[in-house]
């Protein structure tokens, strides 16, 4: 099965190609939603999770606290590096296991942060990369947002730049025009990419 991988920086328009990709029949794995669904009320990660961080992490109603969490790693790189050890390898086993349920020539998997990461590279074969100035993220963001100009810029410094996710890029949507631009695009790569899932059967 033919998987590419979809990334760029926040606000570049990862979730904007991967709807217009999902217009054309293209099923999208998206790591967030999958993370979200792993640290659900009930879900299995929990267990793990609170064996790790404590009953302190969960709500009265046993859903995860994420706000607290997100502190809690905010404040501390070993926390973030316990709790990424406890999803990461969930995630990437959905991953695996939706990649090979697929019915489609190919699949899409969007991952925020697959060059940071490194770890995505054995999953899928292309990397498509979103790309949109520096200036166009922070105003985007901004306003989808509410965050303010500093924010958004301190989490783009911890980022890739620019520069190395687009050298590593195999494909690139350039996302600085119109949405139209946009769409165009999309279904070019489309056309590429069953062409490719058909030579590859
Ligand atoms: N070409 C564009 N022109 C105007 N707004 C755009 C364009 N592409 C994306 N946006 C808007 O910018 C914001 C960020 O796009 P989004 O797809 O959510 O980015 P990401 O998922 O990479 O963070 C959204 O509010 C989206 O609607
Ligand atoms: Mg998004």
């Amino acid at each position: 099965m033919l998987a590419i991988g979809l990334t760029g920086g926040i606000g570049c328009g990862k979730s904007t190609v991967a709807g217009l990709f999902a217009e054309q029949g293209v099923p999208i794995v998206d790591t967030d939603q999958i993370a979200h669904q792993l640290t659900a009320s009930g879900a299995p990660a929990l267990e793990a999770i609170c064996d790790a961080f404590g009953r302190e992490c969960l709500l009265p109603d046993g859903a995860l606290d994420r706000i607290r969490l997100r502190h809690l790693i905010f404040s501390s790189p070993e926390a973030k590096a316990r709790l990424e050890a406890i999803l990461h390898p969930l995630i990437r086993g959905e991953v695996r296991r939706r990649i090979k349920l697929a019915q489609s020539p190919y699949v899409m998997v969007a991952v925020p942060l697959l060059f940071e990461t490194g770890a995505y590279r054995e999953i899928v074969q292309r990397v498509l990369v979103v790309d949109c100035s520096e200036a166009q993220q922070v105003e985007r963001v901004v306003s989808r947002s509410g965050l303010t100009e500093k924010e958004v810029k301190t989490i783009m410094a911890h980022q890739i730049s620019r520069q190395e996710r687009l050298r590593q890029a195999d494909d690139i949507i350039d996302n600085h025009g119109e949405l139209s631009a946009l769409k165009r695009q999309a279904e070019q790569l489309h056309q590429h990419y069953l062409a490719l899932a058909s030579v590859q059967g």
